[in-house]
């Protein structure tokens, strides 16, 4: 049986390029190349997930347009339950519009569209697959009472909930408290703990000030460093692996995806967060989000027996 995951969140299409620096405000540098690709921090995690073996429940809105419709096709391709997405005619489908520097690094504005429009009610309608998930997986590119929503009904059936902080923004205690693991970038953890870890010693003293707040784990992610959990199994910063960076767009998709997928499957959180780390790593060796999303085999996870979990 494979561990089943449920992910609410956003769906976008990225309209990237590619250029050898990333500009100043204001600043115009040529020589880009033009990528289109399926991204939005949601629609990634979810096919992150699937890819890696788990059965995914995708609950989202999408437009009526001609981007909705090509969104709803690369779901079906990658296996997702699509059930649960509400097409809106009143808005358009969800925009990104990235540049993607040198080194890797990228700068992203997001036409929220449709993916504004998710509320409770659309999250309210997937019940039944809530209380069948394993682990529910979220991110804050939706609307904040749509998180409430989910955060509550999953604390109802006791389930799992990976809450990705991004994009950063100040969460109220009432969230954390309810929240099983914390994924926060090194950004995001300095806007919600005022610490900007740099290194293990910096996310430890960061990852306590969040477990104060509430949240039973905290796994802070470090970019090529790995990233550092803490809870109250314990805490470790887990080593990254060392890749030559292309396009860091949806790693940190990549990272939330896998580590739903493992908890899912009943694995430990250190075994869990290197697995995630794997699948980071080779995201980010790859051009744009959903393309870069890595399948099961190429994480050299043969050994791995995916289970339902609890
Ligand atoms: O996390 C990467 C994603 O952020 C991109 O795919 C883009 O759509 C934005 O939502």
């Amino acid at each position: 049986m494979r561990p089943k995951v449920l992910v609410v969140g956003s769906s976008n299409t990225d309209m990237v390029v590619q250029m050898p620096r990333l500009p100043a405000p204001g600043e115009t540098v040529l020589g880009g190349e033009f990528v289109v690709a399926a991204g939005g921090k949601g629609a990634n995690q979810a096919v992150a997930a699937a890819r890696l073996g788990a059965e995914v429940t995708f609950v989202a809105r999408i437009g009526t347009d001609m981007l909705g419709d090509q969104s709803l096709q690369n779901f079906a391709a990658d296996g997702l339950v699509t059930e649960y997405i509400v097409r809106d005619s009143s808005k358009p489908s969800g925009v990104a519009l990235s540049m993607v520097g040198g080194d890797g690094e990228n700068m992203i504005a997001v036409a929220s569209g449709a993916n504004g429009q998710l509320g409770p009610a659309d999250v309210g309608q997937a019940k039944k697959a809530i209380t069948e998930a394993s682990v529910m997986l979220l991110q804050l590119e939706i609307p904040m009472p749509a998180v409430l929503y989910a955060v509550e009904a999953a604390s109802e059936v006791e389930l799992t909930v990976i809450l990705n902080p991004a994009p950063a923004q100040v969460l109220d205690e009432h969230l954390l408290e309810r929240i099983t693991v914390l994924t926060p970038n090194a950004t995001e953890t300095e806007i919600l703990t005022g610490i900007l870890p740099t290194d293990e010693e910096g996310a430890a003293r960061a990852a306590e000030r969040l477990l104060e707040k509430g949240v039973t784990t905290v796994v802070i992610t470090l970019g090529e460093k790995g990233a550092f959990y803490a809870g109250e199994n314990g805490a470790g910063l887990v080593p990254g692996r060392a890749v030559e960076a292309i396009d860091t767009t949806a790693a940190g998709d990549a990272f939330n995806g896998a580590l739903a997928v493992a908890l899912a499957s009943g694995r430990d959180l250190e075994e869990s967060v290197d697995f995630a780390n794997s699948a980071a790593a080779i995201s980010v060796t790859r051009v744009g989000a959903q393309p870069s999303l890595p399948r099961l085999e190429e994480l050299g996870a043969g050994s791995w027996e995916l289970g339902a979990g609890n």
